[in-house]
């Protein structure tokens, strides 16, 4: 089976290397891999923080993924010798004052409501696991079974093992679905055309953009730029993934292992816009420094402002679209690194198998109404 993948961020990545394992002839078509959401993405894998009442769903989808990651972290290391910066030493939320405090309480009770246990932190139980916290910090959950990833390690690994299996990497923009006899046949890009058995259409916020789709096939993405910023310690500073709500303004910081710490992120609906602002930055900074008074010691190491494609309902879009041929990978917001496991092997399975696994029926294409679609351009 030829599939061609159009995009080659998290999402394309991970499936072209999980469908070449289940035997499948796949091209990914992108000039700049990884270059978009994935580059500037800090790779919490928090399940439990990235969701609201009413998107149980969602949650059940990204508990699933991050269990998968161990076991999807160890065959890519093992395949390709490279360290992916997977870390599992669970993850702190905190609260800064009373008001904090009062959400995090709702953030635990809608946790045990879906009957996942929480770790109820004082305080000073907070700054016992991370002592560079201000005293200041109310009190915290504990969630010990999350953690991160390096999305900048994960993606070029992706990229790795799925060339090592045959995948092909195609440095051009693709510009059109090539449609006949009302099917996806195949890719047209800036330097000819391929053809293919199914299209998948990975392409982030910019999913829309490409020609030939019909009208009711791609459901309207929404950038949602994020602003983040890198900074550098040569010292231990923090231990482990916390997020925090200041104010009641969120904030998170992720440590790697080579000191990089990255803090974000900054939530702005303003279109295709990635322009790095002074008060997007000075957010991020007051924010951090309220948690962390230490952290204006710090290295700066670099800003970047990346781009979430949010669907209609802010989850992803997985599966066969209405067009016969052309299956989404879309949509996947503020979850897309969290996702990947379990997006690959929805989309390979899709693709490959012809069926959509269990964990990823909630969330086809086809659960969208009409005015959700973009209009053909
Ligand atoms: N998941 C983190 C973010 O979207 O900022």
């Amino acid at each position: 089976m030829e599939i061609v993948i159009i995009g080659a961020g998290i999402i394309g990545l991970a499936t072209a290397w999980r469908a070449a394992a289940r035997g499948a002839d796949v091209t990914l078509v992108d000039p700049d891999p990884a270059s978009g959401a994935t580059a500037v993405a800090a790779g919490m894998l928090t399940p439990i923080s990235e969701v609201t009442y009413g998107e149980e769903p969602l949650l059940r989808l990204g508990l699933a993924s991050r269990d998968r990651y161990p076991a999807f972290v160890a065959e890519l290391e093992a395949q390709t010798g490279r360290d992916t910066g997977l870390r599992t030493d669970g993850t702190l939320e905190v609260a800064f004052d009373s008001d904090d405090l009062g959400y995090l309480d709702d953030l635990r009770r809608f946790q045990e409501s879906l009957g996942i246990a929480a770790e109820v932190l004082t305080g000073r139980e907070c700054r016992k696991l991370e002592p560079m916290l201000a005293p200041a910090v109310r009190g915290g959950l504990f969630a010990p079974q999350d953690g991160s990833i390096d999305p900048r390690r994960l993606a070029p690994a992706l990229l790795a093992a799925a060339e090592a299996l045959g995948v092909r990497l195609v440095r051009e923009r693709a510009t059109a679905i090539l449609v006949e006899h009302d099917a996806a046949v195949g890719v047209r890009t800036e330097g000819g055309e391929m053809r293919a058995d199914k299209v998948l259409l990975a392409a982030g916020s910019w999913s829309g953009d490409v020609e030939g789709l019909p009208p009711g096939v791609v459901p309207a993405m929404r950038p949602v730029k994020g602003q983040v910023m890198r900074l550098r310690t040569k010292i231990p500073f923090l231990q482990r993934t916390t997020r925090g709500l200041v104010k009641g303004s969120p904030i998170y910081l992720v440590p790697r292992a080579d000191g990089e710490i990255v803090v974000g992120a900054t939530q702005e609906e303003m279109g295709f816009d990635t322009r790095v602002t002074a008060g997007g930055l000075w957010e991020l900074l007051r924010d951090a420094r309220e948690l962390l008074p230490g952290i204006t010691e710090l290295e700066f190491a670099e800003v970047s402002a990346g781009l979430r494609p949010g669907s209609p309902d802010n989850a992803p879009v997985m599966g066969p679209s209405a067009l016969p041929g052309l299956y989404l990978g879309i949509g996947h917001f503020r979850n897309g690194i969290l996702l990947t496991p379990v997006s690959a092997d929805v989309l390979a399975g899709a693709l490959v198998d012809g069926t959509v696994p269990e964990v990823g029926r909630p969330f086809t294409p086809d659960r969208f109404g009409a005015n959700e679609f973009e209009v053909t351009k």
